[in-house]
């Protein structure tokens, strides 16, 4: 049983996580706009993963007998710069969330709502993941202005990019 307070806070969550899909769905965009077709594919994997993540929270408070509140979902941006640059964007929005997924757990810990606290442990391991994911990428980016790659070659790796199961 969720308290008004864990369930308004789960459904920010909700709100960041769509918000999450939106912004990586207009990288996904920039990306083809600038002839990068591996990077637009990356992006609309990862949108897939944020939409699993939103679910996953409207799944969870409707088993807790909670009410869903889907609130407005603001308007990303459209422009991002080089690759490196939306990379580091999209690595600054990931240690955003990061910092709200543990924000979450304190208010589970404060309101002693357990079951909300285990269920959040999914999403730390996950954002272990989505921050690493990041910080390889903007590796292979910095090989590539220090001339050690092609962008090209970075493009033809993200197009491999699995959908998650
Ligand atoms: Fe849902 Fe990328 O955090």
């Amino acid at each position: 049983m969720l308290n008004e307070k864990m369930e308004e806070a789960l459904n920010e969550q909700i709100n960041r996580e769509m918000y999450s899909s939106y912004l990586y769905l207009s990288m996904a965009a920039y990306s083809s706009t600038i002839g990068m077709p591996g990077f637009a594919h990356w992006f609309r994997v990862q949108v897939e993963e944020e939409n699993i993540h939103a679910m996953k929270l409207f799944d969870y408070i409707n088993n807790q007998g909670g009410r869903v509140r889907l609130k407005e979902i603001k308007e990303p941006p459209m422009e991002f710069g080089t690759p490196m640059k939306m990379f580091q964007q999209t690595l600054k929005h990931e240690q955003f969330i990061t910092r709200s997924i543990n924000e979450l757990i304190d208010l589970a810990s404060a309101e002693k709502d357990e079951t909300t606290a285990s269920f959040l442990q999914w999403y730390v391991e996950e954002q272990v993941e989505e921050e690493e994911n990041d910080n390889e990428i903007i590796d292979k980016l910095k090989s590539f202005e220090e001339n050690k790659s092609t962008l090209a070659e970075i493009d033809a790796e993200l197009a491999k990019r699995l959908s998650p199961k």
